[in-house]
Formats: C-alpha cells, sequence, structure tokens
C-alpha cells in the first residue's frame, strides 16, 4: 500500500514537472482557423524569434485542428499534404532548430471539431506518431465525444503520452464540459474551464445555434471559484490570448493580458504576427508583467469588487511580494483611493497575507515601468474605462 501511494505521488510530480509555470507560446486557432500552410508557420516561427517573443517566454508553437490526413494501411494518421508538402518532419526539425518547441492538436472523438480525423480507438498509435514528428505538446479537444466518458478518455490519452517516453505537455481541451479542474491534476498540464474565447470584449457570438464563443469579460466571468484547483504542473486555462486581435482597444487588449497574468492563465498568442501593431507587441512581451503569470509560487489571483465599477486583483507571489492589479470594468472613467494599511487581504487558499500596516512594500507600475512610491501613502489614480493599474508590491 505503501509503495502504491509513493508510486502515485511520483507519477504525479513527474507530469507537473512539464509545466511548472503556465505553458506559453502561438497557436493557429484563433486567427488563422483552416487557414494555414507550412509558409505560414515558418514565417510565424521566424518571428516569434525575431521580434523577441520567444525571448520574452513564448516558446509552444502550436499546429491546432486541421493539419491530419488520412490513416495509412497501418492505421498511422498522415499530415495533410496540401498544406506540409514534405509532411511534418521538416518543420518540427526547422521549430526545434530555433530553440522553440512543437505543439500538435489531436481529439478525444473519431473526428476533430473541424472534421478530420482524430484519436478515438487510435490513442496509442497517434501518441506514438505525435512523439515521432518530435511533438512537444498536445492539445486534445472534446468534439464528437458522443457519450464517452470524460476522465477515462483524458486518462487513456495521458497514458499513451507517458508510454512514448517523450515529455509532452498534455493541454485537455474539455470546455469544463465535466468540471476537469476537479480531475484534471495528474491526468492533464493545463484544462480548458471553458468554450471558445473570441475577439471581442463582452458579447457571445452564436454559431448558428451550434455553440458559443464568448467575449473576454464572458470568460473571465467564469472563472470564479476555481483558483484552488491550479498550481505548479497543471494549470486552469481560461484559452488563448485575443490580444490585438478583433474588435479589442489597445487598453482593451492590455487590460485582458494583465488579468489573464493575475489569473496564471497559459499564455497562448493568437495573433497574426506579421501584422501586429507594435503596440500589441509590447503588450505581450512586456516581461514583468509576463513575470507575474509565471512566478514560481503558482498561485492563481483573485479578484474583490470595489464601489465605482473598479475591481482589484490580488496575486501572491514568491518570497511574499504581491501583484496587484485595479480594473476599471466599467464604461466611464473612475477614480481610485486605495489606502493599503486598511485594507488586509487574506488569501485563504495560499493562506498569506497582505498586510501593508505590517510591512511597507516598494511599488512599482508594470505599464510604465516606474516605481510609484510605497504602501505607506494612499494611492491615487484615474482609470480610463476598461483600463488596469498593474503593480507589484516588493517588500
Ligand atoms: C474547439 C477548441 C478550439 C479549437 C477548435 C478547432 O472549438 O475549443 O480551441 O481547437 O476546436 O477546431
Amino acid at each position: 500500500m505503501f509503495l502504491l501511494v509513493v508510486t502515485f505521488i511520483g507519477h504525479a510530480q513527474t507530469r507537473d514537472s512539464l509545466a511548472l509555470t503556465p505553458p506559453m507560446g502561438w497557436n493557429t486557432y484563433n486567427t488563422f482557423a483552416g487557414n494555414f500552410n507550412e509558409k505560414l508557420i515558418r514565417d510565424m516561427v521566424d518571428l516569434l524569434v525575431s521580434t523577441g517573443m520567444k525571448d520574452a517566454g513564448y516558446t509552444y508553437v502550436i499546429i491546432d485542428d486541421n493539419w491530419t490526413g488520412p490513416r495509412d494501411s497501418l492505421g498511422f494518421l498522415t499530415v495533410d499534404r496540401s498544406r506540409f508538402p514534405a509532411g511534418l518532419a521538416p518543420l518540427s526539425e526547422y521549430i526545434h532548430a530555433k530553440g522553440l518547441k512543437l505543439g500538435l492538436y489531436s481529439d478525444a472523438g473519431y473526428k476533430t471539431c473541424g472534421g478530420y480525423n482524430a484519436s478515438r480507438g487510435h490513442e496509442f498509435q497517434d501518441a506514438l506518431l505525435f512523439a515521432r514528428l518530435g511533438a512537444d505538446y498536445l492539445k486534445y479537444d472534446w468534439c464528437n465525444t458522443d457519450n464517452i466518458n470524460a476522465i477515462g478518455a483524458y486518462t487513456t490519452m495521458r497514458d499513451a503520452l507517458i508510454a512514448t517516453r517523450r515529455p509532452m505537455v498534455f493541454s485537455m481541451c474539455e470546455w469544463g464540459n465535466n468540471k476537469p479542474w476537479v480531475w484534471g491534476k495528474g491526468i492533464g498540464n493545463l484544462w480548458r474551464t471553458t468554450g471558445d474565447i473570441t475577439a471581442c470584449w463582452d458579447c457571445i457570438d452564436d454559431h448558428g445555434g451550434q455553440y458559443n464563443s464568448y467575449g473576454v469579460m464572458k470568460i473571465l466571468d467564469m472563472q470564479d471559484t476555481l483558483r484552488a484547483y491550479a498550481g505548479p504542473g497543471h494549470w486552469n486555462d481560461p484559452d488563448m490570448l485575443e490580444v490585438g486581435n478583433g474588435s479589442l482597444t489597445e487598453i482593451e487588449s492590455r487590460a485582458h493580458f494583465s488579468i489573464w497574468c493575475m489569473l496564471a492563465a497559459p499564455l497562448i498568442a493568437g495573433n497574426d504576427l506579421r501584422t501586429m501593431s507594435k503596440s500589441t507587441l509590447d503588450i505581450l512581451t512586456n516581461k514583468e508583467v509576463v513575470a507575474i503569470d509565471q512566478d514560481s509560487l503558482g498561485v492563481q489571483g483573485f479578484k474583490q469588487s470595489t464601489p465605482d465599477s473598479i475591481q482589484t486583483w490580488y496575486k501572491p507571489l514568491k518570497g511574499g511580494n504581491w501583484a496587484v492589479c485595479f480594473f476599471n470594468r466599467g464604461s466611464k472613467s473612475a477614480t481610485l483611493k486605495h489606502d493599503w494599511k486598511n485594507n488586509v487581504i487574506h488569501d485563504a487558499v495560499a493562506i498569506v497575507d497582505l498586510n501593508c500596516g505590517q510591512h511597507v512594500y516598494r511599488i512599482r507600475n508594470l505599464w510604465t515601468k516606474k516605481e510609484l512610491g510605497s504602501t505607506a501613502t494612499v494611492l491615487e489614480a484615474t482609470l480610463s474605462s476598461h483600463d488596469v493599474l498593474m503593480l507589484r508590491l516588493q517588500k
């Protein structure tokens, strides 16, 4: 019995070690859906390097749905030759030669959401193929799964990945249908908590009554109550970034990114790197903000609402430091007056307190990259509609 327990814990720790901080990368889906080929992905790889995104931590290049062809006579998936004339191996080599990592996509049903061949009944064979192709990450979707059991389906693929002996981060894309946060630790490294994100602030896109996708604020409001389930190696995934996409303004992109970092969310960019503006790049590559997401304590942040539409988000960091993000959700500018000493914050999950009566913290504004005094004085600021004031409190 003792041995069994030790074996189980050891196993879970090994899986966790694949993503001790939330995974970062770039994925084809949000901008390109099925409109990509080898040339486009090579361009993105080059841009990840030349723009500094790789340097900021965006490591995984994830080829989402629409890459698989028919199965061959032995049952192995082939690669869609119209997109990848030479197969995936040369692209995989290219990605690795640039110091980046390859992510692939499959689905627990017979077909992917886009109607391409998927892994049901071929889990071990497909995992072997992903390993042979040099994959370092698998996103595993939930379309066309009929009534199969989610824990069973994701455990089978987890075991298939382990059997390959190639470390692959396992991203469970089950949309939160079966509460994966409750059972996902030890199976996946991240799990989607909702349906798909879409590039608007607060809309719902109805796809002909089939399914909905959700704007950034709609997704955010579905994250309440989940934070206790996240930690190093196993993260809640509120879906990929829409920074610089669709109808989001620069201010809204900055707020979206800030809050995803406060949530310790995976940071998977989904914009066209060939046409991104300087402000989009500056948002995605602000290393001090990324560092909040990637903090090794691995605690998901939480919000406290305050008057005048300004929410206050807190995230404890390693070494007794904190990130604090004031966020104006309202449609008008709002004024903030925050007396640190009179706002003692208790984090019941991480079991730590922010008590500025006991400690004075130095404050750094992470977007202007300027020092902002200390918690000894009352903070006053005006926030435009949808804007954030994101701070690091340093002991
Ligand atoms: C689902 C997933 C998306 C994307 C598409 C691809 O909708 O949730 O993230 O992978 O499938 O078809």
